[in-house]
């Protein structure tokens, strides 16, 4: 059975360059980056170079970049980093409803450590506004976490704008930019960002790899001890191999960025097209006005997700419902729950398609008409 794989914002494959890329570096770079003999310098001589890279493709300098395990670890790090060394001035955290559990369980545990967290709501299509913003920023804010692009329904904050109302306030703005990087074209300094979490499995990396941004002149505790790596705010030996692939991954993006971009549209407007045109009754989660291009929810009325999920995938199609799955049931998503409220019925019917570099149109084709037929199935069944 040919099987398409309609779930990339869950995670991407590596991109055959990357492979080669970290294939090499596995084969023939050995030391440790510390070391000061010839091999640790060709293993230092990588993370140079890769250091150089993730700082461009975001405008930032390289001494602003701190290399994590990935996006859990960068917004883990951000946030509790940022809480502590900034505690003397406030314990006030603004974030949104709908961030990535990384954010929300961080934000939790912070509250349990005596930070007081205020959790934006948004509207309709997912946003935030701009005026709660404001209303809520108090004396003694000290962060503001806003995520860049919603994981599970795509849309987009207004990211220069909160850079704008925070300009003259103390709180630090960090964004959690994993499904946002590589698709928008993201620039620090235009969006007044003080810190930025990615990760590389999302755009064709290898996973277990990721990057915090920290702009120079925010403190963060340390959180691990040990060696002097990262500028004594991660200690431990790099992962080289994985950090030279995911320069690779970063030039590929960087470089596909507009192509990606308009390919991905294109296939969101050809699938609502091909369920118009079979009559399948659908309402688009989110907004496609402010929205990542490779990202689209849908909710499918008379439908149960789950029935959804393993009918689509006895099909060969894989998609997801965008929301945690524990112990084989899902969750109801936290994210449609403050766009729709707790009784809405998009809780239990919406799936999230996501994009990426293997996408074809054909495949496109395939999956209008799968779920043309499982929706039909399940609404003479439920
Ligand atoms: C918005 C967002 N933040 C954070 C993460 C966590 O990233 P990682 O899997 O690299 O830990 C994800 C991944 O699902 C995500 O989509």
């Amino acid at each position: 059975m040919e099987r398409i794989y309609l779930d990339h914002a869950a995670t991407s494959p590596m991109h055959p360059r990357v492979i080669e890329k970290m294939v090499k570096v596995m084969n023939e770079t050995f030391g440790n980056p510390s070391s000061i003999h010839s091999f640790g310098r060709e293993a230092r001589h990588y993370l140079d170079e890769a250091r150089a890279t993730l700082a461009a493709s975001i405008g930032a300098r390289e001494n602003e970049i701190i290399v994590t395990s990935g996006g859990t670890e960068a917004d883990n790090m951000a946030l509790f980093g940022i809480a502590e060394s900034y505690k003397q001035n406030g314990k006030h955290i603004i974030t949104t409803q709908i961030e990535h559990h990384a954010v929300l369980h961080t934000c939790q545990q912070l509250e349990k450590n005596g930070y007081e967290v205020t959790y934006l709501p948004v509207d309709e299509t997912g946003r935030i506004s701009l005026a709660e913003l404001t209303a809520s920023l108090r004396d003694d804010t000290i962060l503001v976490s806003i995520m860049y692009g919603n994981n599970e329904v795509g849309t987009i904050q207004p990211m220069k704008e909160i850079g704008q109302i925070l300009l003259n306030h103390q709180a630090k703005f960090h964004t959690d930019a994993v499904q946002a990087y590589g698709i928008e074209k993201i620039d620090v300094n235009e969006s007044h960002i003080d810190a930025l979490s990615v990760s590389a499995h999302k755009i064709n990396g290898p996973k277990g790899i990721g990057f915090l941004y920290l702009r120079s002149d925010v403190i963060i505790a340390p959180r691990s001890f040990g060696g002097e790596q990262e500028r004594k705010r991660r200690a431990g030996t790099e992962n080289v191999a994985s950090i030279a692939a995911f320069q690779e991954a970063v030039e590929i993006a960087v470089a596909d960025r507009d192509i990606k971009r308009e390919k991905f549209k294109g296939f969101k407007r050809l699938l609502i097209k091909k369920l118009q045109e079979a009559r399948v009754e659908f309402a688009l989660n989110g907004s496609l006005e402010h929205s990542l291009p490779h990202v689209l929810n849908l909710s499918f009325p008379g439908t149960n997700v789950e029935a959804m999920l393993v009918n689509l995938d006895l099909t060969g199609i894989a998609v997801s419902s965008g929301s945690a799955c524990t112990a084989g049931s899902i969750e109801p998503s936290h994210v449609l729950v403050a766009m729709h409220g707790k009784e809405s019925e998009r809780l239990v019917n919406s799936i999230r398609f996501s994009f990426g570099f293997t996408t074809t149109e054909e495949e496109i084709f395939k999956a209008a008409d799968a779920i043309t037929s499982v929706v039909a199935r399940l609404r003479n069944t439920i």
